[in-house]
């Protein structure tokens, strides 16, 4: 089992995503770039993969780079920061990194966004290679080119767009990733089926059972399924000035919870409950309907995924959300549904609309609330 993806850039080929069982192909993808036996990669990794794989990685390579380093980096959100840029920064300064030597991000989105950001800045630009380990990062962070970092508390506030030399996802490292982070990688998976095919929406649903089993030929459907959604976007709209903002659906309010959160909730959590939101939305302007907002909420819950939050305000929700970065001239820039598997860019959405979502994941929080203080006093 394998499969092959080639992404353009400004319409010139430009990187390959490759999806194998394991290591196997490493070794002859790096052997396309240009004197890979001269140059000095640094693998870039968090405290969590370095114990689990980096000593594998590393003898892999050796074979093919000159010299190989590492940098590890405590996992979590919170070290997604300039300050770890600076540390690899002064990694690589140490060991002499130069113009035509490599990153490796060997991780999940932290990893992967980091390092490229790294990858984009150290020397005006350096080349880097993503091997993503996480669901989340397979499907979505790994391709289209965004590097960054958190600012303060504001997400991916610093970066650039900057392309991987080649993405190589070895999927059965899926087997010893937390179950949280799989659900978590599903919020993602399920938004490319809202935003742009209802039949693959229907797909997942009709697939639960084996994707949850993490049936190897099921999940690298999937994935292939969804990378293909994410190179289509990004293909044809590489720096989001239009169409690659769909992919933001779930994210306004999604990463105001996130970041109200302290970021104690994952990335997909947040997304599942920015789509709920954004789901009550679309309902109320009339374009999908009761049925479908039910089915779309059910089918994020039937993967784990949450579409409540409880100790929240919705006034903060709505302050946060409108503070995030996706405004276009002070006005707030909505991703909603036209249709299941249809989603289009507002920017007419007034604050009213906007607490409507956010009240129905609070609400629906207080209902069940109740329901769970009833059956504890035995009703
Ligand atoms: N994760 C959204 C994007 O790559 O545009």
């Amino acid at each position: 089992m394998s499969r092959l993806i080639s992404v353009s850039y400004e319409g010139k080929p430009c990187y390959d995503i490759l999806l194998e069982q394991d290591f196997q192909m490493l070794p002859s993808q790096i052997a396309k770039l240009s004197d890979s036996f001269a140059k000095k990669v640094c693998i870039v990794t968090d405290s969590n993969l370095a114990d689990l794989y980096l000593k594998e990685l590393e003898s892999i390579l050796s074979n093919s780079f000159a010299k190989v380093i590492s940098f590890c980096f405590p996992a979590g959100e919170e070290h997604k920061n300039l300050n770890t840029i600076q540390k690899l920064y002064e990694t690589l300064i140490t060991e002499h990194f130069e113009r035509r030597d490599v990153l490796i991000a060997f991780g999940g989105g932290v990893t992967g966004d980091l390092t490229g950001f790294a990858a984009a800045t150290y020397l005006r630009g350096i080349d880097f290679i993503q091997i993503p380990t996480s669901l989340l990062s397979q499907v979505d962070s790994s391709i289209g080119g965004k590097t960054g970092v958190d600012f303060s508390k504001y997400k991916n506030m610093v970066g650039a767009f900057y392309q991987p030399k080649f993405v190589y996802m070895n999927l059965s490292l899926l087997k010893t990733l937390p179950k949280e982070q799989f659900i978590s990688g599903m919020g993602e998976i399920i938004k490319h089926g809202l935003i742009k095919s209802s039949e693959y929406f229907n797909w997942l649903k009709e697939h639960a059972d084996a994707i949850q089993n993490l049936q190897p030929d099921i999940l690298e459907e999937m994935i292939y399924r969804s990378c293909r959604i994410k190179q289509d976007v990004v293909e044809r709209d590489p720096k989001e000035k239009g169409e690659r903002a769909l992919l933001n659906f779930g994210h306004t309010i999604g990463h105001a919870i996130e970041r109200l959160s302290d970021f104690q909730l994952f990335h997909g959590q947040c997304v599942a409950l920015g789509i709920a939101a954004a789901c009550q939305m679309s309902r109320d302007l009339g374009q999908i309907s009761d049925e479908e907002c039910n089915d779309i909420l059910s089918v994020l819950t039937c993967f784990g995924l949450p579409v409540s939050v409880c100790h929240l305000s919705a006034e903060d929700i709505l302050a946060v959300s409108k503070s995030d970065k996706k405004m276009t001239a002070g006005k707030i820039k909505f991703i909603l549904l036209e249709s299941v598997g249809n989603a289009y860019s507002n920017t007419d959405i007034t604050d009213e609309q906007i607490m409507s979502g956010i009240s129905y994941i609070l609400e629906r929080s207080d209902s069940r609330r109740e329901e769970e203080q009833a059956d504890a006093a035995g009703f």
